[in-house]
Formats: C-alpha cells, structure tokens, sequence
C-alpha cells in the first residue's frame, strides 16, 4: 500500500491546501471514453468559472462533432439537459479535500469539486436552442474548450428530489 501524502502541519506538499490528503493513482485506467464534443464559454481560466451553474446567466456552447449530431434528434423538445463533462485540469489523486471557499477539510465524494479520481462534472442547464450540431444553454461552471461527456434529457418527474439536503451545507447561501 503506498502512504497517502498529507499537507498535515504547516507546509504545502505538491500543491495541497493544509489538511489535504493524496493518495497514490491505480497504476493502469479501467476503461477509456469519447469525448463528443466541446463546450464553450466566457470563461478562460478555473478561478474565473461559477462555482456553480445557478450563479450565472451566461449563454454557453455545446459543440458536438457532428458524427455524433444524429443523436440530438428529439433532443429540441425538452426545457433542461444534463450535461456530462470532463474537468480535463483537475488533479485527480486527493481523497481529502479543503476548497478555497469551503475551507473545512471533507471527503472528495462530500463535494462538488471537479478534483476527484475521474473528473466528471454534472449540470442541469435549460437549453434554450439547437443549430446543427450546437447547442446554446444556459447553467454551466467550466472553462472554455472542456470536453463534452455526453448529453441526456433532464426528467423533473424522476431526477427531481425536492427535499433532498446536504447536510454540512446546511445554512450556506451556495
Ligand atoms: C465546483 S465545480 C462543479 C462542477 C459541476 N457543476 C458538478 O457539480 O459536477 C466548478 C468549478 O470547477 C472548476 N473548473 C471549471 N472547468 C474546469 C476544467 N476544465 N478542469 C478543471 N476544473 C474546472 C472551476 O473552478 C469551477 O468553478
């Protein structure tokens, strides 16, 4: 077992906060993916992104290669998609994380950061229009050129949990 790496004290080790624990990487992947497509945005670098989809208005551009257009056939009929993406300059090996605007250390699978073993986002975003192979939505927190996942209607009626709670969120505006 290799020893996970701490910024334990007061030091800063290979670019951890204090507090934040990484650990060795599997030496091979597991499975390999596409990326489909690109999605563009006004944001240029991490630090200037919302934190989340809901902070902004921005209209933002799903560039699908167009092998892959075909499937969006129907997809102009719903209000929300979900949208898959790959954080493509996330760090990939801390288990224990302490975000700059969340500074109490909690696990990676506690949190919505883009760091974490397969930097997959997730956002809800109402699509406001479809071009060929682009879409224009609104509600998405990366930086411009990130890689597209994959694309999937938003059901109200099954992905919905109104009353769901996150409780060490609890009492936070965001
Ligand atoms: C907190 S994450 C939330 C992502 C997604 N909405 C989710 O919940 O899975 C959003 C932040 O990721 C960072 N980010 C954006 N694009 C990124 C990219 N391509 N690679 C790594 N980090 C990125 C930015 O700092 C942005 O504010």
């Amino acid at each position: 077992m290799t020893k996970p790496k701490t910024t334990d004290g007061p030091r800063n080790l290979g670019g951890l906060r204090e507090g934040e624990v990484a650990v060795a990487l599997p030496a091979r992947f597991d499975a390999s993916l596409y990326y489909i497509g690109r999605i563009h945005t006004p944001w240029k670098r991490r630090e200037d992104c919302p934190k989340n989809p809901r902070e902004t208005p921005a209209e933002c551009t799903i560039v699908l290669d167009p092998r892959w257009a075909g499937g969006l056939q129907g997809l102009e009929t719903v209000s929300h998609v979900v949208v898959l993406y790959w954080m493509d300059r996330a760090r990939r090996d801390l288990v224990l994380q302490a975000p700059h605007h969340y500074p109490e250390r909690r696990g990676t699978f506690a949190l919505r950061s883009p760091v974490r073993p397969n930097p997959i986002a997730v956002s809800v975003a109402q699509l406001v229009r479809i071009e060929g192979n682009k879409l224009t939505v609104v509600g998405l927190d990366c930086v411009d050129g990130t890689p597209l996942l994959d694309l999937k209607p938003y059901f109200a009626s099954t992905d919905s949990v109104p009353d769901a709670s996150v409780g060490w969120h609890a009492g936070r505006k965001r």
